[in-house]
């Protein structure tokens, strides 16, 4: 077990911990987030805030430590500018849908399972042609100890970030070292991951969130495979599954609202002992169709006609009829 950061403290100190200077990552990128406001996730004292603040952008820097942020203020004012912050957990954070011009996330480890939900909702809070940028820590770094977290669960690599930001259009994504300079904390030779991707805008004739974003094919597997952390990814935060079976007829049929919902019942499917199959499947614009067959443990088989509403890359709504048993 590694012990917790105390952030407070390491921002307590006398120096600025990541120094006043923005991310290098962030400042060779920057010009691709269009005007508008931008969301700094795990802002800390606030370099890569007043940096965006100061091209424009109307800046929310979010950090669970109120020392950081108060920093983060001073050093807005001595740059002539403001940012406005709040001090939340992430995991208690909301962000909000269709929002933000930028999402930055530098240097923002998170336990994986919150990770994955920032991510998600990261890829939800971006306005059509939005970007998020980010860079971290990959596993590499570990061996370097120039700076980042001690806990390997806490960084991250190329494979998994692709994975959590389903629905966006990457830029970059690439695992590489390079040499830190950022205050005292973040010096030297470092394995990093950098993330740029952009929410894609509407086209003519194909609006974003269309099926051109959706990985059927992982989805497939993943249902197939019955892993149902991946499948789970697949939902939206506000999803909706609603089934009509036999138990569920159309006057009373079951609604599953929300994700967390739905991996309770994701959940209870895992240890059901089924086997799952997908076929005949129908790709439209924004929507997809498929045939799902399910061997219950006695032999018997239920048909189920499947319909899926896609938006942003991810399942906004699933309704489920079953055909026969
Ligand atoms: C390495 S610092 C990076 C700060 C800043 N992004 C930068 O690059 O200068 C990591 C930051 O993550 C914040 N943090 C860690 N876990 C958090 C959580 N669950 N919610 C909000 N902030 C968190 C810490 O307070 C700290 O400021």
């Amino acid at each position: 077990m590694t012990t917790p950061m105390d952030w407070d403290a390491r921002y307590a100190e006398a120096e600025l911990a990541y120094g006043s200077a923005p991310n290098d990552f962030l400042v060779q990128v920057a010009d691709r987030i269009p005007p508008g406001p931008v969301l700094c996730l795990a802002e800390g004292q606030g370099r890569n805030a007043v940096f965006l603040a100061s091209r424009g952008h109307p800046v929310t820097a979010v950090d669970q430590s109120a020392i950081g942020l108060a920093r983060a203020r001073d050093l807005a004012a001595a740059a002539g500018t403001t940012i406005e912050t709040v001090v939340a957990d992430l995991a208690d954070f909301r962000i909000e849908p269709g929002t933000w011009s930028g999402i930055v996330a530098i240097f923002a480890h998170l336990p994986p399972l919150l990770r994955r939900r920032i991510h998600q909702a990261a890829v939800e809070g971006l306005r059509p042609g939005g970007c998020f940028v980010l860079e971290a820590y990959a596993p590499a770094q570990l061996a370097l100890g120039t700076g980042g977290p001690k806990a390997p669960e806490l960084l991250m690599t190329r494979t998994d970030l692709v994975a959590e930001l389903r629905g966006l259009d990457f830029l970059v994504a690439r695992e590489l070292e390079r040499d830190l300079h950022e205050g005292r904390y973040h010096v030297g030779k470092s394995a990093v991951v950098q993330i740029l991707a952009q929410r894609p805008a509407p086209t003519r004739g194909r609006p974003s969130g269309s099926t051109r974003h959706f990985d059927f094919a992982g989805f497939k597997a993943a249902f197939e495979r019955m892993d149902t952390e991946t499948w789970l990814d697949f939902y939206a935060t506000d999803a909706e599954w609603v089934e009509y079976t036999a138990k569920h007829p159309p006057r009373s049929p079951r609604r599953m609202a929300g994700r967390e919902v739905i991996a309770r019942f994701l959940d209870r499917v895992r240890t059901a002992n089924v086997i799952l199959r997908i076929e005949d499947e129908v790709i439209g614009r924004d929507r997809i169709a498929f045939r799902a067959w399910v061997s219950l443990p006695d032999g018997r088989r239920i048909v189920e006609h499947v319909m899926l509403t896609i938006r942003a890359g991810r399942i906004v709504r699933q309704v489920d009829v079953e055909i026969s048993d």
